[in-house]
């Protein structure tokens, strides 16, 4: 029996230059007692039933060592599962490969059918790590740079497979994720990939606030099923996500707001007087897709007093599935008359940063957190004024059903007003200002200044400075979404 110790956590390469030496010295799966350093026996070695003579009938010296893609490609992903009797397993199929080829194929075979088991799982772990890892933010660097950290339990050792992930999606972020199973690191420029087990670190921070406020706004409780919830969010991934306190407040919360969106409904148009109206004037309506619904109930809102002055209510615009929602505080007095959002003076420095970033107006859906125009009259003009907390919470519901209803993958947030409508916070802009605060694998926020407020600075270099910041928010939301 000859012993052969790996590492054993994660590491593909490790591995496979094993097997092929032991391949080529003609070495039979039961004659190798598998183990990692830190003493685990090799278990399946002594349970492998007795293998009968070299599949091959060949010198191990002559014996063409031939690994069909498909092998590789799952034991890369098998090697990452947490069970030592991968190591035999993937040897003994390698084997068996040798002399018949069709083996990876086969979808009786037992060691084959053990081998899909271990990759679904493997597959299923980091699923789960981009979906469930939650990022906060900790001590700036000695540079000034900010930095997020995560701490995940994976079952698998899957850090240096899911870590390119992160990289790619928190690309403009300094993060770190610890996990018992290994460590990943990202400073803008290289990835550092370790199979260290961390500790948990004590981490609390104002994005657990973002998140739950986030998760809010994404639960329709019409769609919930406690069962299917749980399964693919496991309760094992609970304690490290902030969000998963809201489960058994919004679970019971559930029947009251299906009733409210029942009533809600029942305030439309029934259908059958649109068809009415196209017999008459020729036309056929458009299907009423979600928006159009809620733009249309929104039209008769009068949730609280604001819509008395106004003209009329601006609802947000643009594609039902935009990945990037542009949020603003309120309609202008030249929205207010047009009926659309940002097309006045503020409207045109936004169109000018998206136009500089290369990107099109029309592919975000624009909106503001409060939907009437608050102003005061003064002469033959009607004067801005800033919505406060209660008419910012009341047309929130509006808000959240249009968040509900697109799922972006980037909302960005300019201004206050924006960022108090999204986190029902009036004191974080300043903290989160030119920041982008990962959502999981659902969304990013993207917080900078509201464009109305680069209009107001009198001091040019002031200007300057906070119009640069802000072109550059706006071309991360673009690149990110
Ligand atoms: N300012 C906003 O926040 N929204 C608009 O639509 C126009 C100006």
């Amino acid at each position: 029996m000859q012993t052969v110790y790996l590492t054993g956590r994660g590491d593909f390469g490790e591995w496979r230059d094993r097997a092929r030496a032991l391949l080529l010295a003609g070495t039979r799966p039961e004659a190798i007692d598998w183990r990692v350093r830190d003493g685990e026996a090799g278990l399946f070695a002594a349970s492998l039933p007795a293998q009968e003579a070299s599949p091959h009938g060949m010198p191990a010296e002559r014996m063409p060592l031939s690994v069909p893609r498909a092998f590789v490609e799952l034991a890369e992903s098998v090697i990452c599962h947490r069970d030592i009797r991968r190591f035999a397993l993937l040897y003994r199929v390698l084997w068996r490969l040798q002399a018949d080829r069709s083996l990876i194929n086969t979808a009786i075979d037992q060691d084959m059918a053990v081998l899909r088991l271990m990759e679904k799982s493997v597959r299923r772990d980091s699923h789960k790590m981009k979906a469930f890892l939650r990022f906060k933010e900790t001590h700036p660097a000695t540079d000034g740079r900010r930095r997020f950290v995560a701490w995940f339990e994976p079952d698998h050792f899957i850090v240096a497979r899911t870590a390119p992930f992160f990289q790619r999606r928190f690309t403009d972020m300094d993060w770190l994720i610890l996990t018992p199973k290994g460590t990943a690191a990202w400073d803008g420029e290289r990835l550092d990939v370790t199979d260290r087990a961390a500790r948990r670190p004590d981490l609390e921070d104002q994005t657990d606030e973002l998140w739950r406020t986030y998760f809010r706004h994404i639960f329709n409780p019409a769609r919930l099923k406690v069962k299917a919830m749980q399964a693919e969010m496991p309760k094992k991934y609970w304690k490290n996500m902030p969000e998963a306190a809201l489960i058994p407040e919004l679970i019971a919360g559930a029947e009251a707001r299906i009733g409210a969106m029942i009533e809600a409904e029942a305030r439309q148009p029934p259908v059958r007087h649109e068809r009415r109206k196209s017999v008459v004037t020729g036309e056929m309506p458009a299907p009423a897709t979600g928006l159009q619904a809620l733009a249309r109930e929104a039209a008769a809102c009068t949730r609280c007093p604001l819509h008395g002055a106004a003209t009329q209510t601006v609802f947000g615009e643009g594609p039902a599935d935009a990945a990037l929602v542009i949020l603003g505080e309120q309609p202008g007095d030249t929205e207010d008359l047009a009926g659309r959002p940002f097309v006045g003076p503020a409207g045109k420095v936004l169109d000018a940063a998206l136009a500089k970033a290369g990107m099109e107006r029309q592919s975000a859906y624009l909106t503001n957190a409060v939907k009437h125009f608050k102003y005061e009259p003064r002469g033959k003009r009607r004067i801005h004024q800033r919505p406060n907390s209660g008419e910012i919470a009341h047309c929130r519901w509006w808000l959240e059903r249009e968040i509900e209803a697109i799922r972006p993958r980037v909302i960005l947030a300019m201004g206050a007003t924006a960022v108090e409508a999204l986190t029902g916070r009036s004191d974080v802009f300043a903290s989160l200002k030119g920041r982008q605060v990962p959502l999981g694998e659902e969304a990013v926020l993207v917080v900078t200044v509201h464009p109305s407020y680069l209009l107001r600075l009198p001091d040019p270099e002031a200007r300057a400075r906070e119009e640069a910041g802000f072109e550059a928010m706006v071309a991360l939301a673009g690149r990110l979404a």
